[in-house]
């Protein structure tokens, strides 16, 4: 019996020890990852915008998402908060307290956007450069001249945190907790893009679906433990029973036609709600055709 118990105790004790040296590997692994430093050349382009593309950017921060993780007034929003996971919230982008750095300029805006990065060259977490690297420059501009233009918020936002589990996931390349290393660096951005009823256009405009998504539409786990499996928007999916009105209904109500009420913190519907039905059109002339 004494015998069995020692055995018993050596096997608990190397399970154990395994254990240790498996999170022991992920977390050097991911904490090199983290701090990752990386060299990207930064294409230089012209920020320059007037009042219509300041308009326009403000209609864009809200269909592609900044709000959603930045808040309505950029002024921060903790968006994921599971400390097993992770607790991480989109920083403040006004000039407030707890906002911007001082000499956040325009290679600054661009760092973030299009690579991901800090100006230092530095990963900023779950923010989703490799969409926005694809933006076009005209968008971009819009997008970064309506942001200068936010009123100063004072609003402290809690630096990154990453758990356990959300390391975990990181490791095996679960959670995007990266970007930069999903961002085309090289990407060449068409300067502007013909907005039209058509499968090329709702092409363009499903690069904000693919963070979710995935980039063959077919959904999948999600990125965050226990919420929803993401759907598969392709014509595989329930899209592919739905007419163009449905689709837009669901995108603008959150409601599908199979009853389904979809929450606005899994399926961003109050985001797709903002887009025109245009652009709606096109989104859904381009997923049928998957
Ligand atoms: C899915 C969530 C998400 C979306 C969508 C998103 N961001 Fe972010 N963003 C973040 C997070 C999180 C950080 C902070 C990362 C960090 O500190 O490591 C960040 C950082 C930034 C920064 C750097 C701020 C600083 O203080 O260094 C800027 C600028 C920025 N985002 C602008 C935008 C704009 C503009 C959009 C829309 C085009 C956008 N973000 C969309 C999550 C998001
Ligand atoms: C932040 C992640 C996220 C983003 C971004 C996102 N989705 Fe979703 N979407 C989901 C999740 C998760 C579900 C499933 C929710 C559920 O089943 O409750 C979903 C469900 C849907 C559905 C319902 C499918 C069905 O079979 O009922 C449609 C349609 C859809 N998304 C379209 C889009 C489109 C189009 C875009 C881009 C413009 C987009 N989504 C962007 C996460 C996302």
């Amino acid at each position: 019996m004494r015998k069995f118990f020692k055995w018993v105790g050596i096997i608990a004790v190397t399970l154990v020890a395994l254990l240790l040296i498996g999170y022991a590997v992920v977390w050097i692994s991911t904490d090199s990852r983290i701090n990752k430093q990386y060299s990207v050349q930064v294409k230089h382009m012209d920020l320059q915008a007037d009042s219509a593309m300041v308009a326009y950017g403000a209609r864009l921060f809200n269909t592609q998402g900044c709000a959603e993780c930045h808040g309505a007034q950029g002024e921060g929003r903790v968006f994921i908060n599971d400390p097993k996971v992770a607790v991480i919230g989109g920083s403040n982008i006004t000039t407030g307290k707890g906002g911007l750095p001082a000499g956040f300029d325009d290679n600054a805006w661009l760092m973030a956007l299009r690579h991901g990065l800090t100006p230092k060259g530095k990963p900023l977490m779950i923010m989703p450069s490799y969409d926005y690297a694809k933006l076009a420059t005209y968008e971009l501009a819009s997008i970064v001249a309506y942001c200068k233009t936010l009123p100063a918020v004072d609003h402290e936002v809690p630096a990154p945190q990453v758990g356990p589990l959300g390391r975990v996931l990181t490791f095996f390349h679960k959670l995007p907790l990266v970007p930069a290393e999903e961002t085309d660096h090289q990407y060449q951005p068409p300067a502007i893009v013909k907005k039209e009823v058509s499968p090329a256009y709702g092409k363009y405009l499903s690069i904000t679906c693919t963070g979710c998504h995935q980039p063959d539409f077919k959904g999948g786990p999600n990125h965050q433990p226990g919420r929803p499996q993401v759907a598969n928007i392709t014509s595989k999916g329930h899209l592919g029973q739905w007419t163009t009105d449905q689709f837009i209904t669901t995108l603008r109500t959150g409601k599908t036609p199979e009853g389904k009420q979809l929450n606005n913190e899994d399926m961003p519907w109050k985001m797709t709600a903002q887009y025109t039905d245009d652009e709606l059109k096109a989104l859904y002339l381009y997923l049928r055709s998957l």
